[in-house]
């Protein structure tokens, strides 16, 4: 404990307590068992995530987003305004995260794979899919690129787990699989 100075000032020259030793090696063997854990689990672990990530400027993706809602939006959400788009299955799918909403809602089919682009055109916005539980952080400037393929129908929430201001626990998106 390092409350009064060391009695001897040249006090690293001192012999190490064995049970100083044991600790710092007890420290290095776990420090080194984690790290080599984190290089094994992304080989063979399954819920990886996406290592693909481009740089983008936030208008560039902008429109690519309304470019594809423009192109196969089917509906609107209820009375809300938001555009229900059901994009073809094997396309390239964007979901904007904006203060405060993921926009549009996504309308995808069962089975099918599909390429998820995330990307944000303020703020640090955190996608958290539910219940299933996939969470990527997703930042302004940065695509994020995730192979999806739906292995159940319903419904999906889409939160912001991350905050983002005054309106962070109303950003939620919505994902439809459908059959
Ligand atoms: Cu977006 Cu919190």
């Amino acid at each position: 404990m390092a409350i009064f100075p060391p009695e001897q000032r040249i006090w690293w020259k001192q012999p190490l307590h064995g049970v100083e030793i044991a600790w710092i090696g007890i420290c290095l063997v776990w420090a080194l068992v984690m790290f080599f854990t984190m290089i094994v689990w992304h080989v063979i672990g399954e819920q990886n995530l996406s290592n693909e990530a481009y740089r983008i400027l936030p208008d560039v993706y902008q429109e690519r987003t309304e470019a594809m809602v423009a192109q196969y939006q089917v509906r609107e959400e209820g009375n809300t305004g938001i555009p229900v788009v059901h994009p073809p299955a094997g396309t390239d799918i964007y979901m904007m995260a904006r203060l405060w909403e993921w926009w549009p809602i996504l309308e995808l089919e069962k089975d099918k794979t599909y390429r998820l682009h995330l990307s944000s055109i303020d703020w640090q916005h955190g996608f958290s899919l539910q219940p299933t539980n996939i969470n990527i952080q997703v930042h302004p400037g940065y695509e994020m690129v995730v192979t999806l393929k739906p292995n159940k129908s319903g419904e999906f929430g889409v939160v912001c787990n991350e905050y983002c201001g005054i309106g962070h626990h109303t950003m939620a998106g919505r994902i439809y699989v459908v059959e």
